[in-house]
């Protein structure tokens, strides 16, 4: 996958320009680049992970490539609770396989958005664990997660092949 299929898995999910987003377990950034590309200069991101060296590579990439857009990085495990304005909108991309309770994320998550805020997920679609994913989060797992955090709605945005795991998705949560 590349910086489009990035912004094709979130362009759906993306009302408009500017507000602030997080991005979950952000990484080296291929999905804060992709925000900051679909969100436009006015926007603030938060870019949270609990491994600081993923970050600063994270950061260089925003620098390279979006300099006018405004990132702040936080180095936190997003499985307990983190003190973050009311959000416009979150995305978090291939980290939730990696925690136990997931149901415990996605509360959390909602509480940090903004009423109607979506939450953006992007998963692989598939039931087994291997050493990858150990938490797979199908896209049924999902819509069973987001109806139990009180999310409204949810909507399946966008698949693409993937050469590791069968298929990878986007899903909304509002
Ligand atoms: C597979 S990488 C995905 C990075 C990026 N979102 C992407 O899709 O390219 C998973 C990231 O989630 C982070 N992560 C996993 N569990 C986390 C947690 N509980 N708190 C914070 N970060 C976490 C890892 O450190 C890693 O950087």
């Amino acid at each position: 996958m590349d910086h489009t299929d990035h912004v094709n898995l979130l362009r759906d999910g993306v009302g408009g320009p500017g507000g602030v987003w997080a991005d979950f377990g952000a990484g080296a950034g291929a999905f804060t680049l992709a925000l900051a590309d679909l969100l436009g200069p006015t926007a603030e991101i938060i870019a949270i992970d609990r491994d600081a060296d993923r970050l600063r590579a994270n950061e260089r990439a925003l620098r390279d490539r979006f300099l006018r857009t405004s990132v702040r990085y936080v180095v936190a495990d997003f499985g307990g609770p983190l003190d973050l304005p009311a959000l416009d909108g979150i995305v978090i991309a291939n980290a939730l396989h990696f925690a136990e309770d997931q149901a415990r994320v996605l509360e959390l998550l909602h509480r940090y958005l903004a009423p109607g805020a979506p939450l953006l997920g992007v998963e692989y679609n598939i039931e087994r664990s291997n050493a990858a994913v150990p938490y797979p989060v199908p896209f049924s797992r999902w819509q069973a997660l987001s109806d139990g955090a009180a999310f409204a709605h949810t909507k399946l945005l966008a698949t693409r092949p993937s050469r590791f795991l069968r298929e990878i998705y986007s899903a909304a949560s509002w």
